[in-house]
């Protein structure tokens, strides 16, 4: 069964993603299914997502955060975490391994996305993805108004190329760089694959 099937199939509320992300999803995860071993996503809603990742990636270990108390929406058994992907504490008590694959579709604050993707990089295992979801659903809500477009940060990532954000550090900008082995963007998702 297609992942666009089996995510309109999840009860009790289907995952909240549009069709085309299932069909990019499903092109680059397909021969991965029995390989991932764990997978986390920033955004939990009504659970649909994990519950889609558990089936569609049978020997992965599924887990995610949100910013509210979701203790009723998740599947049991399912381990998740409340906080912030936006606090520096709330990352560094969640993140105690490495995933094959990490999903942003949190706050989708540019400023949020990117200070994620700086903090929890480092935890994609090697060879691993890490997925935005819906760039420029939240246009111009930023902190402090100044953030560079994620959109930009993504395309200079594709070309290898430096670029400032203040909320990634030159740092962490340098690891980016040197770990990442393609970016693609495609409407609103981007799918970063790390460096074997
Ligand atoms: C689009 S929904 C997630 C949908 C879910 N991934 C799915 O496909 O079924 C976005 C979620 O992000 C959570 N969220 C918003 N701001 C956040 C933040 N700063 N940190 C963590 N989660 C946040 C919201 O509470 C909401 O549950």
């Amino acid at each position: 069964m297609s992942l666009a099937k089996i995510a309109r199939h999840i009860k009790p509320v289907p995952p909240d993603k549009p069709e085309y992300h299932y069909a990019m999803y499903e092109k680059a995860f397909r021969d991965k299914r029995e390989e991932f071993r764990d997978i986390f996503e920033i955004g939990i809603a009504f659970g649909g997502s994990l519950r889609l990742w558990k089936e569609y990636f049978p020997n992965a270990d599924v887990s995610g955060m949100d910013i509210l108390d979701r203790s009723d929406t998740v599947p049991e058994g399912m381990t998740w975490y409340q906080g912030d992907q936006s606090k520096l504490d709330d990352l560094a008590r969640i993140m105690h391994k490495e995933y094959d694959l990490i999903l942003d579709d949190g706050s989708h604050v540019d400023w949020h996305i990117q200070f994620s993707l700086a903090h929890l990089f480092p935890y994609v295992k090697s060879g691993g993805y890490y997925v935005i979801e819906d760039l420029d659903c939240r246009r111009g809500l930023n902190l402090d108004g100044s953030c560079i477009k994620t959109r930009h940060v993504l395309k200079y990532l594709t070309k290898g190329q430096r670029f400032e954000s203040p909320a990634i550090t030159e740092s962490q900008m340098e690891y980016i760089l040197e770990h990442t082995e393609s970016c693609y963007t495609y409407r609103s998702v981007c799918i970063i694959r790390k460096k074997s």
